[in-house]
């Protein structure tokens, strides 16, 4: 029953699957010696790895996301035979900061659990408090419900679940708490629930239901980027819109974001969206820059410089 919460202890499974960053399905086969059926049984394996591998780091949450699979296919077989099979609820808790690719992930994993026919939609429904608290007594439940009918085999995601508990005991947000622990555990194999939020908040939020913590076996926790790996996800934002930085470009983004990094408040400041907004506003002053201009040779049109970059204000929205 508890096995996926120790499989993040258990280096059993990981050993097998938690190949070296971009090590091919094929590779593992041909050291492992698995049979030649393995690649195209698991070929939702190998697209969970290439569609994991575009994010920028997240190590844990990739090696969980595998585990997971595995764990999912070995129970399977386990059934097959005859043996007790865990069924293990997949609900989620993840905890960071803005901007730390929470939603995006969210995404990812219920695409993947539609092609591991864990869940038959794999859609995201995403919610906030307001979508969840109503107005009068009795309204609550019914909002929540109507939204957990919608999320059946796909995944709700509810973003700042903390603020649910805000208002203490007369606030709706309680009944909400209450109707989502229900269904949770009624519907647990049709859909997947996943509460995001600040780290501190959520702690605090667990404590308000004793049922919660329980509930939720699989907590992911998603850091602040360093730099380093900020300016890798600012790349691959630029590669896939067919955009580069000059040398200048590139040396006045990172500059900066070693000072937004550090000036701004963990909270404030919005890791990937603030590159991101970053980028996107870079690429409209480029475009007017070319304009003015009047130069669109390949080159320029490919060019993000320097002087396109403008920092002032309404990066970290
Ligand atoms: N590891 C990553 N690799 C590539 N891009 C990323 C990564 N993390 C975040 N991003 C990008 O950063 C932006 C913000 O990510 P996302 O919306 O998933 O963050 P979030 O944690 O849900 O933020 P919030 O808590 O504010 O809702 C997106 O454009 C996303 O594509
Ligand atoms: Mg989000």
């Amino acid at each position: 029953m508890d096995q996926p919460m120790r499989m993040k202890n258990n280096g059993q499974i990981s050993i097998v699957l938690n190949s070296q960053k971009r090590t091919s399905i094929r590779d593992t086969l041909r050291t492992e010696a698995i049979p030649q059926t393995f690649p195209l049984e698991h070929m939702a394996l190998k697209e969970i790895e290439e569609e994991l591998g575009s994010l920028v780091g997240m190590e844990e949450m990739k090696k969980m996301v595998k585990e997971i699979y595995a764990w999912i296919y070995v129970n399977k077989k386990r059934e097959a035979m005859g043996l007790k099979a865990g069924k293990q609820a997949l609900h989620m808790m993840f905890k960071g900061n803005p901007g730390t690719g929470k939603t995006t992930v969210a995404r990812i994993i219920g695409k993947l659990f539609l092609k591991m026919n864990v869940l038959s939609k794999g859609h995201l429904i995403e919610a906030e408090r307001a979508d969840l608290v109503g107005e009068y007594i009795g309204h609550t439940a019914q909002k929540t419900r109507d939204l957990i009918k919608k999320a059946l085999g796909g995944i709700l995601f509810i973003d700042e679940a903390y603020s649910l508990g805000r208002g203490g005991e007369k606030d709706f947000g309680k009944e909400a708490i209450d109707t989502l622990v229900k269904h949770m555990e009624d519907k647990q194999h049709d859909f997947i629930l996943i509460l995001a939020g600040y780290s501190r908040e959520m702690e605090h939020f667990l404590t308000l239901n004793p049922g919660l913590q329980s509930r939720f076996p699989l907590v992911f926790h998603f850091p602040d980027y360093s730099v380093d790996q900020l300016m890798e996800i600012g790349k691959r934002m630029l590669d896939e819109k067919e955009y580069i930085l000059s040398h200048d470009a590139e040396r006045k983004i990172r500059e900066h974001l070693h000072i937004a990094k550090t000036s701004l408040s963990p909270m404030a400041f919005s890791n990937g969206r603030y590159v991101r907004n970053v980028l996107e506003k870079s690429i409209r002053a480029q475009a007017m820059r070319l304009l003015m201009e009047n130069c669109y040779n390949r080159h320029d049109l490919l060019t993000i410089r320097s002087n396109d970059l403008n920092f002032s204000k309404g990066n970290s929205e």
